[in-house]
């Protein structure tokens, strides 16, 4: 193995992908495994937590085995050992939290707790390891929808989000409408593609003109038009609806990078594998002038890599966790005052 920096081992466990990664120097992925339950849980319509956390218990073991096999390392090669400590779900987060402790414990390494937000914040460093700060990061997920000005590591400042549904709720609960399953954003966009953006104006919803952003009146603003027009297509409807999220979540990022004066826009989260999402982000960058970082898909979605890498950060800084450290289903992105 090279010298190039700790090894840290990052465990994820705390909604329904049971992930595992080995991340050196924090940006260098030597593997990183994620087991999604999406099967498990798509017959009900949504994450059932009770059988969330009973899955991570079976699959977390093998998924770390296998994650420290494809990496060709073992427990001794290691610097310390990461996990996902909140938000999320809490009988999901024990899973992770606990077995990290008890793995740190055996191999005397430290331990860190990863807020999982700043995780997701991490994604696009794994991929564009030389960003320049500030930049501002769209984070869109399925508990979440923040934007936030990145100014380095540990540093962050909130300047808007969603005071109802998060972006990926909306998309997962249009899509359970639409009955088109679950997770919904996959699905919808798989049907948006033969669909006509324009055929009807969904809202825009501005929220007061500032940064913050709502999508429960858009969901029932499609709720309506099905009603007024049920021989509308799902793919017309889904592809209007997508159109909607996208404008707004652009245009309030676009005006973020613009006010604090960012060297680049990135975006983060579930929501973020969105390809007309990722297209348009990009076209706002290039008329700003700015990069559009864009975390590659699998790196979007809930991951372990992204959480070693935040470990490898807050290690360096911040230092170890207490092992008395808790998961803490509520807790907050940390801001600057
Ligand atoms: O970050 P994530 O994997 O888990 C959370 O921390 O929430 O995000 C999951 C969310 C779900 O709401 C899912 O529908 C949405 O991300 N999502 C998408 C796409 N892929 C996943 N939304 C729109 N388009 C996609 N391609
Ligand atoms: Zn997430």
């Amino acid at each position: 193995m090279s010298d190039d920096g700790a090894v840290v081992l990052g465990i994820e466990t705390s909604c329904d992908d049971t992930a595992a990664a080995v991340v050196q120097g924090g940006t260098e992925v030597l593997s990183s495994v994620v087991s999604s339950q999406v099967d498990l849980h798509a017959m009900y319509g949504g994450v059932v937590p009770e059988l969330a956390g009973r899955a991570h218990l079976e699959l977390l073991t093998p998924v770390i085995a296998e994650a420290l096999g494809r990496a060709g390392v073992v427990g001794r090669d290691l610097d310390a050992v990461a996990a996902t400590i909140g938000p999320g779900l809490i009988g999901s987060l024990l899973v992770g939290v606990s077995e990290a402790k008890a793995l740190a414990l055996a191999w005397g390494l430290p331990f860190v707790g990863v807020n999982h937000l700043e995780g997701h914040l991490f994604a696009a460093l794994l991929d564009h390891p030389s960003i320049e700060w500030p930049v501002v990061v769209l984070l869109v997920s399925g508990g979440h929808t923040l934007l936030v000005s990145m100014e380095g590591p540990g540093r962050y400042r909130l300047l808007g989000q969603t005071v109802d549904d998060a972006a990926g709720e909306a998309f997962d609960k249009v899509a359970r409408f639409l009955g088109l399953g679950y997770p919904g954003g996959p699905a919808i966009e798989r049907v948006a593609v033969a669909g006509d953006p324009a055929a009807f104006a969904f809202p825009r919803a501005k929220v007061g003109d500032g940064l913050d952003f709502s999508f429960s009146g858009l969901k029932t603003s499609v709720v309506r038009a099905v009603g007024r027009t049920p021989e509308a297509s799902d793919q017309d409807v889904a592809a209007s609806f997508q159109q909607a999220v996208v404008d707004v979540l652009v245009a309030k990022a676009a005006r973020a990078a613009v006010s604090v004066g960012a060297r680049g826009v990135c975006l983060a989260g579930g929501v973020a594998a969105n390809g007309v999402l990722r297209r348009a982000v990009t076209e706002a960058c290039t008329e700003l002038g700015l990069p559009a970082y864009l975390p590659s898909l699998a790196t979007c979605t809930d991951n372990a890599a992204m959480i070693a890498a935040a470990g490898w950060w807050q290690l360096e800084q911040v230092g170890p966790s207490p092992l008395d450290t808790g998961a803490d289903p509520n807790l907050r992105l940390p801001l600057l005052a």
